[in-house]
């Protein structure tokens, strides 16, 4: 059987597709701006987890002029991390979150958090957890996640 054409198809497909890619995204940006996300970790800390399950939470500002998306979580502490939203209360996995151009993704207690599940071990308060995101667009950021008391919430003061 000749097993050529069908490579030559596939590769000439992909070809295609980033072409198309190309010309949509030149065509779709302003004159003015670098049209790319600018991102920024801040304000991240887990609260020290009392399970194998434990909860991370940042803030990510995007100064830039394209949005991005927080698309997943990986650190040493566990190989099941995953992100989530809340709804009524109830947890829900998603695949990615958006992070706006000029704006920010908030992920906060009773909102969107970050899940680690199956702890490797259980940090304890002071200690800190080290994180890396990865987003669809810019490239990983590695991020300090100091460990505070179960109960601690920086929005209520
Ligand atoms: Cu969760």
């Amino acid at each position: 059987m000749n097993r050529r054409a069908p490579v030559a198809l596939v590769v000439s497909l992909t070809a295609a597709l980033a072409l198309a890619g190309c010309s949509s995204d030149s065509s779709s940006s302003s004159a003015s701006s670098s049209d790319r996300p600018e991102l920024k970790v801040s304000g991240g800390y887990m609260p020290r987890p009392v399970s194998d399950l434990a909860a991370g939470f940042i803030v990510v500002t995007n100064s830039g002029d394209a949005a991005d998306k927080l698309t997943s979580v990986t650190s040493d502490l566990s190989d099941d991390i995953t992100i989530h939203t809340t709804e009524s209360q109830k947890m829900r996995e998603v695949t990615s979150f958006d992070i706006p151009a000029g704006g920010e993704l908030q992920l906060e207690r009773g909102g969107s958090h970050i899940m680690f599940a199956k702890l490797k071990q259980r940090p304890e308060v002071g200690q800190k957890v080290d994180i890396e995101l990865h987003f669809e667009k810019t490239d990983p950021i590695t991020v300090e996640l100091p460990v505070k008391e179960t109960t601690y919430n920086p929005a209520q003061h």
